[in-house]
């Protein structure tokens, strides 16, 4: 069946390009010797994060507990929860432990304590690492003598086993130079490892280092400090990271948007608004017409302007998203298409919405 039938405003996934971003950033890992736990708060579907393992992946990333019980559930065995744990969430974190391998990051003694107690008493020993803040500002600890002082709180709280860094540079993924991210990256880097010296002069090793994220992962390669990557967006990508000097990795992900309306001079009326691709990042763009323009039009409609040729009701305007996450958790499923435009199957995004 061709695509252009299907209903709209549908996501679709072109599989086939899928394939070939998970395999390349596989293999660019694996090359280097560097392990890969993709970050799935992306695609939030279980059966993406399983081709991504069967690809060499150790695990997957998730952001909440939320989606952890997703993909555990859904049979994924290793995952690691990349925001840190608040006391109302940690049952159900340590609900998980007894199914899978479940790590969390902390950056507060209290948490951490808190974690230790409940998992004692359950006689689990669960793997925490130290989010430390690279210079994001959001989460984690101060690098150097701030992550020491928690880490050993870790290594000293029975229930929990130290097991290494979280550090992500979250601020610099979209810099666009190459040379500017680079320079800022390794900085990043610098600090996990200057941190990592630190806690060895304490004695305590910290084997396990993740951090990096599409626009970074190559400078994580070349500093070597991290012993394994995070990158999530690199699945699917979207119009702000094809900006991205040197991104090597295919548009996999459209919104196909039906037109509703024509009466307006110079205007297509379609139906996809803020209710079926975010715009936190900017508008998307409309595929293969660089001139074209998008803007919201309310909750269900969008304007397009700049198009080429002539349209009725019902002809069909692909816009690229412009931030693949948020774009990905408006919608129940994908529709998988190929190459070649033939749908292949439907996906559920069973993770969507899964935010606590
Ligand atoms: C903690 C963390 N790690 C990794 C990623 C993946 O980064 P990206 O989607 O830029 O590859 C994100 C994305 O926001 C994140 O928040």
């Amino acid at each position: 069946v061709d695509v252009e039938s299907a209903q709209t405003p549908a996501l679709i996934l072109n599989l086939d390009a899928l394939e070939r971003n998970l395999r390349l950033m596989a293999s660019e890992t694996t090359m280097a010797g560097i392990r890969l736990r993709p970050h799935s708060k992306t695609h939030k579907s279980p059966w993406v994060a399983a081709r991504q393992i069967q690809l060499g992946a150790v695990g997957i990333c998730t952001a909440k507990v939320g989606e952890a019980e997703v993909m555990v559930k859904a049979g994924i065995s290793d995952v690691l929860v990349t925001t840190e744990v608040v006391p109302q969430n940690i049952a159900r974190a340590l609900s998980l432990a007894t199914m899978a391998t479940i790590t969390l990051v902390v950056d507060d003694s209290r948490t951490a304590t808190e974690v230790g107690r409940q998992a004692t008493a359950q006689g689990l020993e669960i793997p925490v690492l130290v989010d430390v803040n690279v210079g994001q500002n959001r989460t984690g600890t101060e690098p150097g003598q701030a992550a020491v002082d928690l880490a050993m709180l870790i290594a000293d709280t029975p229930g929990l086993r130290f097991a290494g860094l979280q550090g992500y540079e979250g601020h610099l993924q979209h810099r666009f130079a190459l040379e500017d991210r680079r320079a800022a990256a390794l900085a990043c880097y610098q600090q996990l490892a200057d941190t990592q010296l630190k806690l060895r002069e304490a004695g305590l090793e910290s084997p396990w280092i993740t951090t990096a994220g599409t626009g970074t992962y190559k400078f994580a390669l070349e500093h070597g400090v991290a012993s394994e990557l995070q990158p999530g967006s690199y699945v699917v990508m979207d119009s702000q990271y094809a900006k991205v000097e040197r991104t090597p990795f295919e548009n996999a992900l459209f919104v196909m948007s039906g037109v509703v309306s024509t009466n307006r001079p110079n205007l297509l009326i379609v139906d996809a608004g803020y209710k079926s691709i975010s715009t936190d990042d900017g508008n998307p763009s409309v595929r293969n017409e660089p001139t074209a323009t998008y803007q919201p039009a309310g909750d269900e409609y969008g304007r397009i302007a700049g198009l080429s040729g002539t349209h009725k009701p019902g002809d069909r305007v692909w816009l690229v998203p412009s931030h693949c996450d948020t774009t990905i958790n408006l919608h129940d499923s994908y529709l998988l298409v190929r190459d070649d435009g033939r749908i292949e199957g439907e996906l559920p995004i069973a993770a969507r919405g899964k935010s606590s």
